[in-house]
């Protein structure tokens, strides 16, 4: 979900607006708003659907108020329905809440507050919390609007980023945050509340990330005031200087944010490498591996842990490191290894993967492996982000905002951090010797322009292939060795987008199931490039043949075998192996898109899906 709020001397309607719309990429379920106007009453307007159908019913509310909050929701606690819509009211009509995350003891409260006579509209977890604030008012007159916040914040568990209103208080948001980011962006007799600092970018670059535990009470009045939750005591806020610019966060002429992204690459992989990269000196420079390398080199294994795309990335971790780095690894959802009592002990290195460093479950399973005293290392795009923040060590990669909720970008600026880490471990643990690492290296260095190669050559010739399986209900995706990670992220990108059944599978273990699906209706993308398996693809691809499948191969510039089997053949640059999942995922990135676009599904925000987690 999404938070922003504003105070300030402009409008609060449009900032809130403008705002959503940045956001609406965390979850797009519904939206609303919440403004006090100059009779400091609190008006409403929420409903299910985008901010696009908030504006149509909320118009009214433009040039009212100078300070006001919105949110745009991705469901958790009841469908997605104008009712469970944020803002919530308390019951007495004068406390709005907008709220991200999930209250888990929110059915004791609810309880507890109706048998006091309280009633609730929703079945949402957030209008229990506005409802406990209100009760803790009522229960204690003598206590003001933000203590009473706080009263109700140490009562609940789970994970939350809210900002309040109070009627009564005109002039005051209070906001509070565990678990979910949110950042307080400051500005000249303004101040700006956002789940990231998009919403707020273009008026301010100093903003304050609120900590784990915080709370803050902000009014143009006093400014903000930052506390405990806990204990109530002041904090000394950091005030950041913003490194993200507007234009980071803008479609720059491309029709969708996905497409921008993945026309992005050869630039985010390229940066994720700047300064770390030193072809000339043969050098990785990582300071987060190289000052713990004795923990890597010691490590009895590595267990990568991370979700969705960034899990696929993890995979394809493995057999970088195994190979390169000659270091045990394992790869796991960590939605599963969270909850199924890992061994884990101080020998092991766990590295967490995330895009937007908030995944739940990949946090908690972080924590998890520190308090078993494992060296946590984080691979985030996010800077600053809470998986960054609770690590001992890690590697940014320096990707930009990645809008699009389908991960383009941010994938393969994960498996560039893989790469250099596995390069740089073999190097000096002494598994990679001196002249293919510096082969390696060179050939990763123009990775970058290999990427440009493949999106000029294969654009328009995957804008023609899609317009083909526009009315497909399924999809098989296979490869070997690296290219098995590849091809299930392929899969990943058309179910998430166009709402087509996809499945990845490696390459062989088609004949173990799959293969009973293939007929001349099952189109199959294959990932086959020269250096990688390519015999035993072949073999895989004539039993595909033999079956009537439909062939759309992936292969390098050249290639005969495969391509004399193959109905639709997509030329990428040959490279080592290891590189060949980075060059192949871009062509499979525009199939997805093309084929999501041709069926007009909405491609930068998918149905039911979220940009980033941050419930289990
Ligand atoms: C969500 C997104 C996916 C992403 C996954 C993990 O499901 O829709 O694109 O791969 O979360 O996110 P993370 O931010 O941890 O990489």
């Amino acid at each position: 979900c999404g938070i922003v709020g504003y105070t300030g001397f402009q409008d609060a309607y449009d900032i809130v607006i403008n705002g959503l719309r940045r956001l609406e990429y965390r979850g797009y379920d519904s939206a609303g708003i919440v403004l006090e106007g100059s009779n400091n009453k609190l008006e409403v307007e929420k409903t299910k659907g985008k901010v696009d159908d908030l504006v149509n019913i909320s118009k009214e509310l433009k040039g009212t108020a100078k300070i006001g909050m919105g949110h745009t929701r991705w469901a958790t606690h009841g469908v997605p329905s104008d009712r469970n819509s944020h803002p919530h009211l308390s019951n007495n009509g004068k406390i709005a809440i907008v709220h991200n995350g999930i209250i888990e003891n929110y059915d004791t409260i609810k309880k507890m507050l109706s048998e006091k006579g309280f009633t609730f509209q929703s079945e949402t977890d957030t209008e229990v919390l506005v409802n406990l604030i209100q009760y803790f008012m009522d229960l204690n007159p003598e206590i003001d609007f933000p203590t009473a916040v706080r009263y109700a914040l140490n009562e609940v568990y789970g994970a939350y980023a809210i900002t309040v209103l109070h009627e009564d208080y005109p002039g005051i948001l209070v906001v509070g945050r565990l678990g979910s980011p949110l950042a307080i962006g400051i500005g000249d007799k303004e101040y700006f509340i956002a789940s990231d600092a998009s919403p707020f970018v273009e008026f301010t670059k100093e903003a304050i990330y609120l900590e784990e535990g915080h709370m803050a009470t902000i009014s143009l009045e006093n400014g903000v005031d930052i506390r405990t939750i806990t204990e109530n005591s002041k904090i000394q806020p950091e005030i950041q200087q913003l490194k993200l610019n507007l234009e980071q966060i803008e479609k720059g002429g491309y029709e969708h944010f996905m497409l921008k992204e993945i026309f992005e690459q050869p630039k985010s992989v390229h940066d994720t490498m700047r300064g770390r990269l030193l072809v000339d000196e043969g050098i990785i420079k990582m300071a987060g591996i190289w000052d713990h390398l004795e923990r890597f080199k010691n490590a009895n294994r590595i267990i990568i842990i991370a979700c969705g795309t960034s899990w696929h990335a993890g995979l394809i971790g493995e057999y970088l490191i195994e190979e390169y780095a000659r270091i045990p690894v394992e790869v796991e959802y960590a939605s599963e290894f969270r909850y199924r009592n890992p061994i884990i002990t101080d020998k092991d290195v766990v590295i967490a993967i995330s895009q937007s460093g908030e995944t739940a479950d990949t946090m908690a399973a972080l924590k998890l492996a520190k308090e078993k005293g494992a060296f946590i290392y984080g691979i985030c795009n996010v800077v600053d982000s809470s998986i960054a923040r609770i690590t001992d060590a890690g590697s940014y990669t320096h990707a930009g905002p990645e809008i699009g909720v389908a991960s383009t970008k941010a994938f393969t600026a994960q498996l560039t951090i893989l790469t250099l880490i596995a390069f740089k471990l073999g190097k000096h643990n002494g598994n990679l010797g001196n002249a293919d690492f510096m082969s390696l290296i060179a050939e990763l260095d123009a990775i970058p322009k290999r990427i440009e190669e493949v999106l000029n050559t294969t654009h328009e010739q995957i804008k023609e292939i899609a317009k083909d399986f526009v009315e497909t209900t399924n999809f098989l995706y296979l490869g070997r060795g690296y290219n098995y990670p590849a091809a299930l992220e392929g899969a990943l990108k058309l179910k998430e987008i166009s709402y087509i059944h996809a499945e990845g599978y490696p390459a062989a273990e088609m004949k173990h199931g799959p293969i009973a699906l293939i007929d001349e209706n099952m189109p199959i993308v294959i990932i086959a490039p020269k250096r990688g398996h390519y015999d035993k693809i072949v073999s895989n691809v004539q039993e595909i043949k033999a079956r009537k499948g439909k062939i759309i191969a992936v292969v390098n510039k050249g290639d005969r075998q495969v391509s004399e089997m193959a109905d639709y053949v997509i030329e990428i640059p040959e490279t080592s192996e290891c590189f060949s999942p980075i060059v192949a995922s871009v062509p499979l990135q525009l199939l997805a898109y093309y084929i999501a676009v041709y069926r007009g599904a909405n491609v930068d925000q998918p149905r039911n899906l979220a940009k980033s987690v941050t419930v289990e």
